[in-house]
């Protein structure tokens, strides 16, 4: 663990402990994914890695109240429209979307803070969405979470034996007397000094605040992580050291990480998978290199080209900005069809009438567009009509044959090939 205790602003005088920039100071920090790169190669994708947690079809409806002295459910905020994916043994996937989309709202359901409205979350043999409280306790010392903003996310009259030592306390897995000693290891761990345990927050920049709520995820041992937004309150030199400690005890600890961020250039290093989220659904899921080199989601490729580094060599060159119009819709109204038609470019009637399934179309990639493609080579036909058995406007061809598009968890051994519109295996 070489670069733990660097000191966030020892390699350049003009940035403070906290990394912020000082008055009048040039900015010659690294782009992130450089720092994250030179100290660290990325994590590579483990096939045969079993799924430490497979989500399947997982939705999370809010009730919406009316107001009032009866409060009548009026509506629901549809935050998570059935999701599917596994987070492999060990390993890490990205979770990426615009602000609203859902990520958050999945996370909590998989660490149990909310309870699923459907769907199901199984976790070594066992279906997390519809146990007890009582008999998700020992669950929750196997999935912890960190939360998005270190300056709120830690009470600030604990001190920090008192913050990373609570869960011990709590789950009586430690000996009292022989908590401190844990929570001193801890924070050793995670490149702070075990000495400061009886400081407070406030004492503390935001890269370390966000080490302390590392360590108290790590407190009891978790075989997953979800890590809600982990660097994104963070100066960018201190998001490469906080990814680079992740990394460090991912390794060591052999921790699986569902790692939620907003940009897909955060995740690239971490994550050999990613999935995107738009409106509480996944629209686009595969391993890195056909999410940032062969994307065939709209939304997938407007955010890539919204990323300064990736988006002239992932897009064969193109440089310009492709500019989404008009806000996300709300999850109260979703639109038909496609969720993401208000806003696409290459949308077509089909997408109005005809929810696009979201298709395996590689060895580990699957996306949802009746026009799926690589940039500037979409299909003028819906690539989905045939395996819906309707035509290009979204109606129901009579006599077609209907085939069934799998809705669940993982890959299968065969999928759909959108050139040649059939079925292939590797
Ligand atoms: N407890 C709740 N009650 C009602 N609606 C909620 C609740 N929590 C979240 N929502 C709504 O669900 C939708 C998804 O919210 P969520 O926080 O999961 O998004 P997010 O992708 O994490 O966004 P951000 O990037 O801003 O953190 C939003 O429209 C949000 O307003
Ligand atoms: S299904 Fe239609 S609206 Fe949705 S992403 Fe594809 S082209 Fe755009
Ligand atoms: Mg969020």
């Amino acid at each position: 663990m070489s670069d733990l205790n660097v000191d966030p602003g020892a390699d350049n005088p003009e940035v403070t402990e906290g990394g912020e920039l000082q008055d009048g100071a040039k900015d010659t920090r690294l782009p992130f994914e450089e720092l994250a790169r030179s100290t660290h190669t990325a994590n590579v994708l483990d096939p045969t890695a079993e799924p430490v947690l497979e989500v399947d079809n997982l939705k999370m409806y809010f009730p919406l109240k009316s107001g009032g002295l009866f409060r009548r459910t009026v509506g629901h905020v549809q935050a998570v429209d059935g999701v599917s994916f596994q987070v492999p043994k060990g390993g890490a996937l990205g979770l990426v979307g615009e602000s609203g989309c859902g990520k958050s709202t999945t996370g909590r359901l998989i660490t149990r803070l909310y309870k699923p409205t459907a769907g199901a979350l199984r976790f070594g043999g066992i279906d997390m969405a519809t146990v007890s409280n009582k008999e998700m306790k020992p669950l929750r010392r196997e999935v912890q979470m960190i939360f998005q903003d270190p300056y709120t996310s830690l009470n600030p009259r604990q001190n920090v034996g008192a913050i990373v030592g609570a869960p011990l306390a709590v789950h009586k897995v430690v000996p009292k007397d022989k908590i401190l000693g844990r929570v001193q290891e801890l924070l050793e761990v995670v490149g702070l000094n075990p000495e400061h345990y009886n400081r407070y927050p406030n004492e503390f920049s935001g890269g370390q605040r966000q080490r302390i709520g590392i360590a108290r995820a790590l407190t009891l041992n978790p075989k997953l992580l979800v890590a809600d937004e982990p660097v994104s309150a963070l100066d960018v030199s201190i998001q490469a050291q906080v990814i680079n400690l992740l990394q460090d005890l991912q390794r060591e600890f052999d921790i699986a990480f569902l790692f939620i961020a907003h940009d897909l250039a955060v995740v690239r290093h971490f994550c050999p998978e990613v999935a995107v989220m738009y409106l509480g659904k996944i629209v686009e899921i595969a391993d890195r290199e056909s999410i940032y080199s062969h994307a065939h989601h709209p939304y997938t490729q407007a955010l890539l080209s919204a990323v300064p580094d990736i988006k002239q060599a992932t897009l064969g060159g193109r440089r310009e900005r492709i500019r989404l119009e008009g806000d996300v819709p709300s999850p109260i109204n979703p639109p038909s069809g496609c969720h993401f038609r208000t806003r696409c470019p290459l949308a077509q009637e089909i997408c109005a009438r005809v929810e696009p399934p979201l298709l395996q179309i590689g060895p580990r990639h699957k996306v949802a567009c009746h026009f799926a493609g690589e940039l500037g080579h979409h299909p003028a036909e819906p690539v989905t009509a045939p395996l819906l058995g309707v035509d290009r406007q979204g109606s129901p061809v009579g006599g077609a044959t209907v085939g069934t598009v799998p809705t669940g968890p993982g890959y299968d051994d065969t999928w759909y090939d959108v050139k040649s519109k059939q079925m292939v295996s590797a």
